[in-house]
């Protein structure tokens, strides 16, 4: 039994997977492409919306305050680390199951499926995040067009309950006042839809939607900085360290996405050389684009005022922050243009993680650890729908129901935990293959893998001891699967590879 835990798929079998003609991806993404794709993932509700919480803390961790900005340097940092692991992995092994697969060549079948099972937090609790906090962004967009959405179609229950006055103006059930994100539910129906019809043009959306949230980053950064003070910046670190390690913890949503390029590795022109680019590339670009975005938004709301605002309202930052400098001309336009690129940067990230998600799922069915039928592709749209559905669903009821908060920390302490599992991956797999070709080589292993191991540690410590208990219990609820269901079907497990019925040779992007 051991045995077939620790079995590992050989690399040169994924690669030959992925060479079987039936089985074989378009390769159309040149470097800025995947570079875009990783910036289109990374940009969204982290730096948007958590930076709230980051900077103001809530009633049970303190905020950063303008440490804010140590704490994007210290989360890019541990990032970057992970960074170079993933890309000498993703250049080395370039097919779509990311983690998964290099777990899957490295650690054994058992740890493959943990990383598996563990991207589901990653891609679609995260968008449970993002969708949540695309909601409120939408309502300030439309409300400046006088266009109203009540706060309990458009909240959770329990933030509803930390606003003062909320449930009032909820129709009640039974005494029971009715509260729900129907908003957030709404983009994710519409975001599935368009996916299992097909996006044949997702690349250039994708650039288009970057490039876009990209000027709107540079409009708040230009507008914001004549309202900054320097005043704010006193005192830099109102909780002292702790504050900016949990800082660091909660903007770790921010940063989510690099490691999302590795998911479209097989569909790469040369990824020998485009992966290492998109990767780090993209984490490079959006780490500056923080420090600055960072500095400008806690120069211009004091510490105090952020705190207070956040536990009484349903406050957008960038927004907010906007409105708080009281602009005098043109104020109201300009936080319309920014609550504009937040929504469309939250859909470029919506798109990027249900379109990866499914991917995953492919990968895992190949491999038998998943039904047949995820690996399926619609017979006319030529899209994997069954996953892709399934992943809708789940995403959107949740959106519906839980709170942005409780899903950013677990889905950083489940991304926290893939990237350490590929630091590893990377220690090991340079002991037992050192000859193995290496088209991007980590720099300095061991020291590289090692410290991306202890700085995403430390990143997961900084979480609530909450976060670890639902993470355990995913993490349990997942071992149940795998042993009832993944063991015994698994390709290797069973001798000759599960064969998809549908493959992705029909699965266009
Ligand atoms: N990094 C992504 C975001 O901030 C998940 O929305």
């Amino acid at each position: 039994m051991l045995k077939k835990l620790l079995h590992r798929k050989a690399m040169d079998q994924f690669v030959a997977d992925r060479e079987e003609p039936e089985h074989r991806l378009k390769k159309t993404l040149g470097p800025v492409d995947v570079t875009a794709i990783g910036i289109g993932g990374i940009i969204g509700a982290g730096i948007f919306a958590t930076i709230g919480t980051a900077a103001a803390g809530d009633p049970t961790r303190p905020g950063a305050g303008p440490g804010l900005i140590l704490s994007f340097i210290v989360t890019g940092i541990a990032c970057g680390f992970a960074a170079l692991c993933y890309a000498e992995f993703a250049a080395m092994i370039p097919v779509s199951g990311s983690a998964y697969t290099y777990a899957y060549a490295t650690l054994g079948e058992l740890v493959a499926w943990i990383i598996g099972w563990d991207l589901i937090i990653e891609y679609a609790v995260g968008n449970v995040a993002v969708a949540i906090s695309w909601s409120n962004y939408f309502k300030t967009l439309v409300s400046g067009f006088g266009i109203i959405i009540p706060d309990w179609l458009s909240t959770d229950y329990r933030t509803a309950a930390r606003i003062p006055g909320l449930f009032d103006t909820a129709p009640h059930i039974f005494g029971v006042p009715v509260v729900f994100n129907v908003l957030a539910f709404g983009i994710v129906a519409l975001i599935t839809i368009v996916l299992v019809i097909g996006i044949r043009e997702s690349a250039t959306t994708n650039t288009m939607m970057v490039l876009l949230k990209l000027v709107v980053l540079g409009f708040f950064v230009l507008v914001g900085w004549s309202y900054t003070k320097l005043d704010n910046f006193h005192p830099f670190l109102p909780n002292g360290w702790a504050g900016v390690h949990t800082g660091a913890a909660i903007v770790f949503f921010a940063y989510i996405g690099f490691d999302a390029v590795s998911t479209v590795a097989e569909e790469t022109r040369d990824p020998a050389r485009n992966m290492p680019i998109g990767i780090i590339g993209s984490l490079v670009i959006s780490t500056i684009i923080y420090i600055v975005v960072a500095a400008v938004f806690t120069g211009i709301v004091p510490y105090n005022v952020l705190r207070q605002k956040l536990a009484t309202e349903q406050a957008e930052p960038l927004t907010m922050a906007l409105q708080y400098a009281n602009i005098q001309k043109w104020g109201n336009l300009f936080v319309g243009i920014v609550a504009f690129g937040s929504v469309v940067a939250h859909t470029a990230v919506l798109l990027v993680f249900q379109l990866g998600q499914p991917r995953i799922f492919f990968s895992m069915a190949r491999d038998g650890l998943l039904p047949r039928s995820f690996a399926k592709v619609h017979p006319r749209f030529r899209t994997p729908h069954v996953t892709t559905i399934l992943t809708g669903v789940a995403v959107g009821v949740c959106a519906m129901l839980t709170s942005i908060d409780e899903m950013v920390n677990l889905t950083n302490i489940g991304t926290l935990f893939a990237f350490i599992l590929v630091c590893i991956g990377i220690l090991i797999l340079r002991r037992r293959e050192p000859e193995r070709p290496r088209a991007f080589k980590t720099p300095w292993v061991p020291l590289i893998p090692i410290l991306g191991v202890f700085s995403c540690l430390y990143l997961m410590l900084g979480l609530p001891w909450i976060t670890w208990v639902r993470f355990g219990l995913w993490l349990v609820a997942g071992m149940v699967v795998y042993f009832s269901y993944g063991f015994r079907r698994s390709g290797l497990v069973r001798g000759p590879r599960v064969e998809n019925t549908e493959s992705s040779r029909n699965m266009k992007r």
